[in-house]
């Protein structure tokens, strides 16, 4: 199996990844993993820390295009991790597939301290906003991977939640 890879700089996961450090004991979360480069970080972490970790995909690529903002078609990413060698990559995590949040119901989780966005889409961002606002803890951290290149996740985030914060690297973040 390939060595996790992500779309995302170093540079800017290791701000990332700071940023999770310091908030108050909790779970993290991944909403998109793909080919695993941004959850190897989470996941390093939450080793560290003791934390849990849960990721979600659908494993299958992209599952919406519904907004005239959204920039990828359905199944875009499809060619990512499967779910087993996620599994295999992140054994300590709990690795979940299938369309966030339906994937996650069930799941006992009300007590994130930081969710990782990725998602692309507006109404894979509205949809995991929804689902996790009432589940963050006090002084929890949402980081959203997309603000500041695909407009459906701008569009989605502004109007869920509001105009958020920007970190040093630019990816804008909500702190609860
Ligand atoms: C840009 S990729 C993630 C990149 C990754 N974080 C990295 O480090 O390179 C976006 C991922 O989000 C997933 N995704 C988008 N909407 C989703 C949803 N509603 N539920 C689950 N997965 C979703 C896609 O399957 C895809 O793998």
């Amino acid at each position: 199996m390939n060595a996790p890879e992500s779309l995302i700089s170093a540079s800017v996961l290791r701000e990332m990844a700071a940023l999770a450090r310091q908030t108050p004991p909790g779970a993290l979360v991944e909403v998109g993993v793909y080919r695993g480069g941004s959850a190897m970080w989470l996941s390093e972490l939450a080793h560290e820390q003791m934390r849990e970790l849960y990721l979600f995909d659908t494993f299958t690529g992209i599952p919406y295009k519904t907004h005239p903002d959204d920039a990828h078609n359905v199944g875009d990413f499809s060619d990512g991790l499967t779910h087993e060698q996620a599994i295999a990559l992140f054994p300590e995590a709990f690795v979940v597939a299938g369309v966030f949040p339906n994937s996650a119901v069930g799941l006992n989780l009300d007590h994130v301290a930081f969710a990782h966005l990725d998602v692309d889409q507006y109404k894979s961002y509205c949809d995991a906003i929804a689902f996790l606002y009432s589940r963050m803890i006090d002084g929890g951290i949402m980081w959203f991977d997309d603000y500041d290149c695909l407009p459906g996740a701008k569009h989605a985030v502004d109007e869920r939640l509001g105009s958020p914060r920007i970190a040093p690297c630019g990816k804008r973040y909500w702190r609860f």
